[in-house]
């Protein structure tokens, strides 16, 4: 290769590297996107302005544009969306095609928003989730107020059935309690429901000796749901004067942690690791010693032992029988 060819080559390889180092839409895309969605294309359309801090804002007709910032609660994050339950849906099947344009008009900003039960209410394919109990729950709820839904704690872009599918439960406690900490520990969210002045979420479990490790340990829920042994996520929100206060509902051998956090329907349906976890990590309660599966495994040793003791009784008997 002559010099010039060499120096080209150079230039041309430089450049080809800075554009693949440049971040461009085509490397946002995974190829996972596209096992799980028919619309990846299509919602590039939002996600262009929404799936970016930055977007860039044109004028046509004058040829102009100009670089401006996204809206932090605007963003939609793609990992998130693509792995959540409605992974394969289009922005289009729940938000109207006028979103399209932008500006985007008055009349699109005041769209309803489809509700779960819209979707999902009395359909046989969903029954294991028994949404028609956990609205009935909700509508009892201290949160059923004004402009408070559904929504307002399932991230609409983000939302996983998390607990049911975990395996390290340490991961479920704290997917589960983010979804409450996004109001009651971000007071921009909580304020656009509220009058209060302030949060008080610290002050008020002051009682409760070792916060972190219990924050870490439970969930919000355990202390603030009414038990509900017919679904898995109890979604009855109770005022604070009912919540549990009480040490002994959780440190005493019939632990209310049995029928909520560790209860029988979400150890069965996370086999293997979840309950080995929490065996062998010592991860349930203290004085909660009534396990199940504990009990289980002694009933497994008694068998054994029986079992045991018969083949040896029918091995003389046999000999008996030989002599
Ligand atoms: C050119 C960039 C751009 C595109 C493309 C775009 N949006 Fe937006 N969108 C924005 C910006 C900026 C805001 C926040 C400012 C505003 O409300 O105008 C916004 C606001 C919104 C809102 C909140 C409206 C409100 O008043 O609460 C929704 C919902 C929305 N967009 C959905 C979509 C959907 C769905 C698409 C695709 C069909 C889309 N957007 C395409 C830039 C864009
Ligand atoms: C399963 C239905 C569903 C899908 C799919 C969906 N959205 Fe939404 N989106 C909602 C709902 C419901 C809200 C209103 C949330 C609320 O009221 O808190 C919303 C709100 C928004 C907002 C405004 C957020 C805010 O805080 O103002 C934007 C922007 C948005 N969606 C963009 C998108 C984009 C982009 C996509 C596609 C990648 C998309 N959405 C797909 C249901 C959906
Ligand atoms: C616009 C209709 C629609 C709305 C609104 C909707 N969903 Fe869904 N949802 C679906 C569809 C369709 C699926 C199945 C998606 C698939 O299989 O890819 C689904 C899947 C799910 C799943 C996973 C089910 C499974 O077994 O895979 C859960 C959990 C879920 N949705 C919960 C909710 C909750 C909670 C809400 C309200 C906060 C909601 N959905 C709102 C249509 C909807
Ligand atoms: C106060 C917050 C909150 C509200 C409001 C709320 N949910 Fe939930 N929901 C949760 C939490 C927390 C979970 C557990 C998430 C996980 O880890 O699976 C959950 C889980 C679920 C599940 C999955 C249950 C399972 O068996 O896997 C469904 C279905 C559901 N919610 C439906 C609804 C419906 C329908 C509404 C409105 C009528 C609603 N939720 C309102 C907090 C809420
Ligand atoms: C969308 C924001 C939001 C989310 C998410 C949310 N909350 Fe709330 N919560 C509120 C608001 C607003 C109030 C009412 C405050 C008031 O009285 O003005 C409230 C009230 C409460 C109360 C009653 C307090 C009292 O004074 O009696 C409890 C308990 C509570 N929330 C627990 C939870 C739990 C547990 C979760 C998660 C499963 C959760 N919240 C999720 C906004 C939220
Ligand atoms: C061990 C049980 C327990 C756990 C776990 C727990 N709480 Fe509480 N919570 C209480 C009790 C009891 C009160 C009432 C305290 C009082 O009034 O003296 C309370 C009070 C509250 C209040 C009312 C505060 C106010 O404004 O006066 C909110 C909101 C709340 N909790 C939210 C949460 C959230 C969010 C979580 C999870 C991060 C959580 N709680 C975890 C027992 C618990
Ligand atoms: C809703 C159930 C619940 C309630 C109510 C509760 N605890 Fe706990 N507690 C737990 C769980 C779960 C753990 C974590 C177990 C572990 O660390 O293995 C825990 C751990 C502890 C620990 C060990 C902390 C550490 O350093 O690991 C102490 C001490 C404790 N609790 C004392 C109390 C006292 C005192 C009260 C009443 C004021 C109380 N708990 C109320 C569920 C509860």
């Amino acid at each position: 290769m002559s010099t010039p060819t060499k120096a080209l080559t150079f230039i041309f390889l430089a450049l080809a590297f800075s554009m693949m180092a440049r971040p461009n839409d085509s490397l946002k895309i995974k190829a996972s996107y596209h096992e799980v969605n028919f619309f990846v294309e299509d919602n590039e359309a939002c996600l262009k302005c929404h799936g970016e801090a930055n977007f860039l804002l044109e004028d046509e007709p004058n040829e102009r544009s100009a670089v401006k910032r996204m809206g932090p609660t605007k963003i939609v994050d793609r990992d998130n969306f693509y792995t959540s339950v409605h992974k394969s849906f289009a922005c289009t099947d729940c938000h109207s095609y006028d979103f399209m344009t932008f500006p985007h008009s008055l009349e699109s900003r005041f769209e309803e928003s489809p509700m779960c039960m819209d979707c999902h209410g009395y359909d046989e394919s969903f029954a294991q989730y028994h949404f028609e109990d956990i609205e009935a729950e909700f509508a009892e709820s201290t949160h059923n107020t004004e402009g408070f839904n559904c929504w307002s704690c399932h991230d609409p872009h983000s939302y996983k059935a998390f607990m049911r599918n975990a395996d390290d439960l340490a991961e479920a406690i704290l997917y589960d309690n983010n979804m409450c900490l996004r109001c009651h520990a971000d007071f921009s969210k909580f304020s656009m429901l509220s009058d209060r002045e302030e949060i008080i979420l610290v002050e008020s479990h002051d009682w409760l000796p070792n916060q972190v490790s219990h924050f870490a340990n439970m969930r919000c829920i355990e202390c603030h749901t009414e038990i509900n042994d017919s679904i898995l996520i109890a979604h009855k929100i109770m005022p604070k004067s009912d919540a549990v206060k009480n040490c002994t509902e959780c440190h005493s051998k019939d632990s209310r942690l049995m029928h909520t956090l560790y209860k029988f329907e979400s150890l069965e349906q996370r086999k293997g690791g979840f309950i080995n976890g929490i065996i062998i990590n010592n991860s349930y309660v203290i004085g909660a010693n009534q396990n199940i599966w504990l009990n289980r495994l002694s009933l497994l040793v008694f068998g054994m032992t029986l079992l045991v003791i018969g083949f040896h009784t029918y091995l003389r008997i046999k000999k008996q029988k030989k002599s």
